[in-house]
């Protein structure tokens, strides 16, 4: 698990946009903050469609902005939310997909961690690249 201080930057990072979140129909707003291998961090909000199916969640959004930034390693995953909500099973399949095995860090709106754990424990016996016969 990253330390103390990392956890709270990450958290801090993710609290820093979740005002960026488009959330009109729930209401609920989400950010995520990846902390990749080279030290930077990547922030996603979620995004809604009046077409519901359509949204995208904070998580998968921090998760492809990373890729398209060509970022190829990741450590750890801070998500913030009213609640402290874990992430869903679309985005723990992802997260399992792209990150593997990184710390999952889980705040509530004000930054207070009230969870942590990671890819492993939140989705256990994984379907996989390994499924394919695919290297990762
Ligand atoms: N949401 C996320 O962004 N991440 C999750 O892991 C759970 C759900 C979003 C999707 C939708 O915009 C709102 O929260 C309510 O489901």
């Amino acid at each position: 698990m990253i330390d103390k201080n990392k956890q709270k930057m990450l958290v801090e990072s993710a609290l820093s946009v979740k005002q960026n979140a488009f959330a009109p129909f729930s209401k609920f707003q989400v950010a995520a903050a990846l902390l990749c291998d080279d030290g930077d961090i990547v922030c996603g909000v979620n995004v809604e469609s009046s077409s519901f199916g359509l949204t995208i969640c904070a998580e998968r959004n921090a998760i492809t902005t990373a890729i398209g930034k060509g970022k190829k390693g990741f450590k750890a995953l801070a998500v913030v939310s009213r609640g402290a909500a874990s992430p869903c099973g679309a985005c723990r399949q992802v997260i399992y997909d792209i990150c593997g095995n990184i710390d999952i860090i889980m705040a509530d709106d004000k930054g207070n961690i009230k969870d942590s754990s990671n890819t492993e424990a939140l989705l256990p016996k994984a379907f996989g690249m390994k499924d394919l016969d695919i290297e990762g």
